[in-house]
């Protein structure tokens, strides 16, 4: 402890991961969603402070149909077929709010 060698990370309340791969959505579908979130959680006030959501991009979760998948934990809801449209009700409504789009949910941890 104390450390100067130490990794440091500053608080955060979610995390969400995003397929950028191309088995479940093609036409980079998955990149635009993951460079919207930047922009949608800077919007909501998610990027700093105690309700901070940090994001990650990956090449595959695993399910390589029916994407772009999102993933947030660390509840470990599933999302599929997320639109922009449907990022910003994620955003808004589960990252800012707590409340999950239930009828988008296609698996839970
Ligand atoms: S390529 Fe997106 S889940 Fe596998």
């Amino acid at each position: 402890m104390g450390d100067a060698t130490q990794a440091q990370m500053e608080p955060y309340s979610r995390h969400v991961l995003v397929c950028t791969g191309n088995f479940c959505s093609p036409d980079r579908r998955g990149r635009q969603i993951y460079s919207l979130l930047a922009e949608l959680l800077e919007q909501e006030g998610l990027l700093f402070g105690p309700q901070r959501v940090k994001r990650g991009e990956t090449p595959c979760l695993g399910v390589c149909s029916n994407g772009p998948i999102v993933v947030v934990y660390p509840e470990g809801t599933w999302y599929s077929e997320v639109t922009p449209a449907l990022l910003e009700r994620i955003v808004i409504e589960h990252l800012k709010h707590g409340n999950p789009i239930e009828e988008a949910i296609f698996h839970r941890l």
